[in-house]
């Protein structure tokens, strides 16, 4: 190879490297892809080969290096030059006044500029660049030194390998995971049988403070940058810096505001109480700087923290209440749950009368007795939980609870598998799991047949009418008219519900069947690659796992199920009630789009964006990076943006990712 040869590659992978960044930063960032995921896969795998076929030219900032190496035994210690402190807390509006009335008493002006922005309820990190480079970072730790978490801070496709100007300064911000990740994340964790966490802060803690960064990858961090360390830039306001961030293409939260005066401050405070319950992402408050840096230096800091800002904290939602009983949940897959029953509170405007307990360490651990007054509160807005028992309001009378030894609902025995935190009941026959998998089966997700919810299920497994998913397609309306309390016409509905989704593509089947680790992406994966169910079941582990994002544990989960002994009778039911065992074809799809343009916003639980804009591509449809007035639709996934604002503004029709795939499908 020649030199003039070996400059054009290395032209070739910088051109690379720099569309790749670039279209990094577009899409987590700023929201606004520009290519579909397949093409930026082709970059990043041309970028690969390329790197691989020429080692020489190999560069540990390439953005093909953001996820690798051995897992740690521990982390090092990173010092960190400027020390990394805490705020000062206002608790009250009276606080802030005070806080304005010691700024002025020390800086002897009367009237002065404030910054705020949102108090990110998240984990400190300090970044570290060195002439455009991400060279470490680490936690705050106890403020003088943290943790180096390097290797997973770099999984974050927010935090830029490379900024745009080769400047050397340390930023700070907060890691945090979103309420709706976090939901996922904690639902997955319970169903594996593993620890969950108590709240979006505690998971995106843990997460960054894994020892093994592949795990770290697989985890949802994402970041909000607010400050500098270590720097020798020439900024003079609060306001300027958080401009120059978004200038380098670092992640800056876009609700930050200027105060002209305390007053000001205080009508910001009073929005964000309750539009802080609209954001993706959990707030504790908001952070009120002095905007001027010099004057910031010239107020400096106490011991603990700055005298220039503080933190106005929003009273957590929380209230006490009592534990009435607990009592125990066993899941489809025969987790047994424990669940207080409580008395009923309002917390965030919704009445909550159940918490999960998850498992007996958690109830171990906090103590809580049957009786006990208890604080409770929604972990991520949305969860509720109890957080801790108020031991002063015990009368005696409180009694422990056991978990059961034997399942509650068929006697075998509860069995703790090793490394799981919560007990299973194993036998298949159980009567409780049963009833789950009938109604997960007619969930509006799986088979989506309505009028089969708990009770009804309860009452048609009570009645020995349904042993399990097959019997449901061979009920007529005389056996349900002898239900108690179910009507001719809601007899006469449900039969037909039955009947309409025998028509469901196989995905919505393999999914409803309930077979351990298959989600719903999991489903359409497996159904669009082997298309009919006699195929599926006779794939090899080697076969299914060929497909990206099918890992062993989900192979040999499908293997062990059309293996079992239990599954044939049941598909053969289904079979032969007429259900459908195939998942047509997309290209089938019809020019149903014809002539209508789509715009997706935010991340879609169900596809990648690439497999969203296939979809309606299929269908003769057209999808845009930006939203105009000649878009048709704008579907909104989680954390939609700035889109989202624009589509209302224009009178778009906004749909989110339920309707859009009533419209594909
Ligand atoms: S400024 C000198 N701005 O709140 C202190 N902090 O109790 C500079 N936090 O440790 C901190 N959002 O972890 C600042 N917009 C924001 C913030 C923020 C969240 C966290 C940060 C800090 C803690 C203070």
């Amino acid at each position: 190879m020649t030199k003039e040869d070996i400059n054009q590659v290395r032209e070739r992978i910088e051109i690379l490297r720099r569309e790749i960044d670039r279209h990094n930063y577009r899409y987590h960032v700023l929201d606004q892809p520009e290519i579909s995921d397949a093409e930026f896969d082709e970059l990043l795998r041309e970028l690969q080969q390329l790197e691989e076929k020429y080692p020489q030219l190999q560069d540990p900032d390439s953005p093909t290096r953001r996820v690798g190496g051995e897992p740690l035994a521990s982390f090092e210690t990173l010092e960190h030059k400027v020390p990394m402190l805490g705020l000062d807390n206002a608790f009250s509006e009276e606080d802030l006044i005070d806080f304005a009335d010691r700024v002025k008493r020390l800086s002897g002006l009367e009237e002065l500029d404030y910054f705020c922005e949102l108090k990110i309820d998240g984990l400190a990190v300090s970044l570290q660049y060195e002439e455009g480079l991400f060279k470490r970072g680490s936690t705050r730790g106890d403020g003088y030194s943290g943790e180096d978490i390097t290797r997973n801070l770099r999984t974050i496709r927010q935090i830029p390998l490379k900024l745009p100007e080769e400047v050397s300064l340390e930023v700070r911000g907060e890691v945090y995971i979103n309420k709706k990740d976090f939901e996922k994340l904690n639902r997955r964790r319970e169903e594996e049988g593993l620890m969950v966490f108590a709240n979006p802060r505690n998971a995106a803690a843990g997460s960054v403070r894994q020892l093994d960064p592949r795990l770290a990858a697989k985890r949802p961090l994402k970041l909000f940058l607010y400050g500098l360390g270590q720097h020798n830039l020439n900024l003079s306001t609060q306001e300027e810096l958080l401009g120059y961030l978004d200038k380098m293409k670092l992640p800056v939260n876009p609700n930050r505001t200027i105060c002209r005066g305390i007053d000001e401050v205080r009508d910001y405070v009073r929005i964000w109480q309750d539009k802080k319950l609209e954001l993706p992402y959990e707030i504790d408050g908001v952070v009120v700087k002095v905007n001027n840096l010099a004057l910031q230096q010239e107020l400096g800091f106490t011991a603990r923290s700055p005298r220039w800002a503080i933190a106005y904290k929003y009273p957590p939602e929380e209230k006490v209440t009592r534990v009435l009983d607990i009592e125990v949940n066993i899941g489809r897959t025969g987790t047994i749950t424990p669940v207080a029953l409580l008395e009923p509170v309002t917390l965030s405007g919704t009445t909550v009368r159940r918490a999960s307990l998850h498992n007996e360490d958690l109830i171990i651990d906090k103590g809580i007795l049957i009786g006990d007054s208890v604080v409770v509160h929604k972990a991520g807005e949305i969860i509720p939980e109890v957080l801790k028992v108020v031991e002063d309001k015990r009368s005696g009378t409180e009694k422990e609870f056991r978990m059961p030894a034997n399942c509650p609902s068929c006697g075998s025995e509860a069995i703790r598998l090793s490394g799981e935190a919560a007990r299973r009941c194993l036998n298949p026959s159980c009567p409780a799991q049963l009833v789950e998998k009938l109604v997960h089966f007619a969930s509006r997700r799986a088979m989506d047949i309505e009028g089969l919810g708990p009770a009804v299920a309860e009452m048609l497994y009570n009645h020995d009418l349904v042993r399990d998913v097959g019997d449901l397609y061979y009920l007529n309306t005389e056996d349900l008219i002898s239900l108690p309390r179910m009507a001719e016409k809601s007899a006469e509905n449900l039969i037909n519900a039955l009947e309409k989704s025998k028509d469901n593509p196989l995905r919505r089947l393999l999914f409803g069947l309930g077979i351990r680790f298959v989600g719903e992406k999991a489903a359409r994966l497996l159904a669009e690659r082997f298309e009919t169910m006699d195929r599926l079941s006779e794939a090899s582990q080697e076969e299914l796992t060929e497909i990206d994002e099918i890992g062993p544990k989900i192979g040999e989960a499908v293997e062990q199920f059309f293996k079992t002994d239990e599954t044939d009778p049941v598909l053969e039911k289904l079979r032969k009630a007429g259900v459908n065992f195939t998942e047509p074809k997309l290209q089938a799809a019809s020019n149903v789009f014809e002539g209508k343009t789509f715009v997706f916003s935010g991340a879609l639980n169900d596809y990648t964006r690439d497999q969203a804009k296939a979809l309606v591509e299929e269908r003769g449809g057209q999808v845009s990076s930006s939203v105009s007035k000649k878009t048709d639709y704008l579907v909104a996934g989680d954390d939609p943006g700035s889109k989202l604002d624009k589509a209302e503004k224009l009178g778009v029709e906004v749909i989110d990712e339920a309707q859009f795939n009533v419209l594909v499908s």
